[in-house]
């Protein structure tokens, strides 16, 4: 079986993060939240992995090379425009040779893998299966309804969802999908769907197994699905402090705390990570938190966020919550009169003073 990553898309929910970074580069556990499908992927014991890359392509390239550190191998296609799930695998069918294969998107995470599936995926040999799970909000995804544990109809995002069981963004196909791709229109978001090729090939009677994933799984389309991502993975990750940590300071429950890190005079009450080189000072660290590499946090609280590498977070007067901060970002307090507020943020950024 062969691997198709999809990491294309624009990622427009997330901006201005999006502007400057592909979404699927977006640290979760200061990990691109890419790095955990590929390992997904190779734990399934697949090799040979394509990704379908769009406009960030040079940065995907930059970011997993040629996958050997992941234990694969990784050819790269590109997508010329964003133009649906469906279009990204007819872009692949050359590199994929009529092979079955899993369809991973590039922004999702499932917690507990997707190895049994390919399994019995590989047994069971159906035309397609489908991973589906219950949401609160299934208007915001493709929806499935089953009957007698069969799939009888898949919809893309439905104004009114007949059920709540979400398509998840994994998928594994046989050869037909391509015929399938092929015979279907685009949506009314002007897309090939996946959800459409899928129901073409129920309507003609092709074996599509659905399983409902019972464990943790996230879209990472939007700020607060990426700080819930964030919070899933750091509730799994083990004590591990390799930077400097003060007599001064406290660190409390789980907290990873990487080479050439500093903490002075400071609370890190985990589970939170602070990345390679960077210096928590005076502050405090709250749980659900990730510090990637080289930041400066001094006289600063921050809980339940994510600031990107590089970033200084300085004198801030309240604590910080629920926030997405980007790379060398600087927020801080000059002490100044006038007591003003000054600000220079990028297009569609976002700021709450409460
Ligand atoms: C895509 C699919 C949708 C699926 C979702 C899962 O949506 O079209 O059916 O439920 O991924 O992440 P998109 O991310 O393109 O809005």
């Amino acid at each position: 079986m062969k691997g198709l990553i999809l990491s294309g898309g624009r990622g427009t929910r997330l901006r201005p993060i999006t502007y400057t970074s592909a979404k699927q580069l977006i640290p979760v556990a200061n990990r691109p939240i890419l790095y955990y499908g590929l390992e997904a992927i190779r734990a399934s014991g697949i090799r040979d992995v394509g990704i379908v890359v769009g406009e960030t392509h040079a940065e995907i390239k930059a970011a997993v090379g040629d996958g050997r550190r992941f234990g694969v191998k990784v050819t790269y296609l590109h997508q010329p425009e964003p133009l649906g799930l469906a279009h990204a695998v007819l872009v692949a069918e050359k590199f994929l040779a009529e092979k079955p294969f899993v369809m991973y998107l590039g922004d999702n995470l499932i917690k507990s893998g997707i190895q049994p599936l390919v399994q019995e995926f590989r047994l069971k040999k159906p035309n397609a299966m489908i991973l589906l799970a219950h949401v609160p909000n299934p208007s915001h995804f493709g929806v499935a309804e089953l009957k007698n544990g069969r799939v009888v109809r898949l919809t893309e995002k439905p104004k009114r969802p007949k059920t709540d069981l979400a398509l998840v963004g994994v998928y594994m196909f046989d050869r037909h999908v391509f015929q399938a791709a092929k015979a279907i229109r685009p949506s009314f978001r002007g897309e090939l769907e996946i959800t459409d090729a899928i129901q073409w090939l129920v309507d003609r009677g092709y074996r599509v197994v659905p399983h409902v994933v019972e464990g943790w799984w996230k879209d990472t389309g939007r700020v607060e699905d990426i700080l819930e991502a964030n919070r899933m993975v750091l509730d799994t990750l083990e004590s591990r402090i390799q930077g400097r940590v003060d007599k001064k300071s406290r660190v409390q429950f789980k907290v990873v705390i990487e080479k050439g890190a500093r903490v002075v005079r400071s609370v890190i009450r985990g589970p939170a990570i602070i990345g390679e080189g960077s210096l928590i000072q005076d502050s405090y660290i709250g749980p659900f938190t990730s510090i990637d590499r080289g930041c400066r946090i001094e006289r600063a609280e921050i809980e339940h966020s994510i600031v990107l590498a590089q970033s200084t977070l300085r004198d801030i007067p309240q604590r910080i919550e629920d926030s997405l901060i980007g790379r060398d970002v600087v927020i801080s307090r000059s002490g100044g009169r006038p007591s003003v507020l000054r600000f220079m943020v990028g297009d569609a950024s976002r700021v709450e003073l409460a």
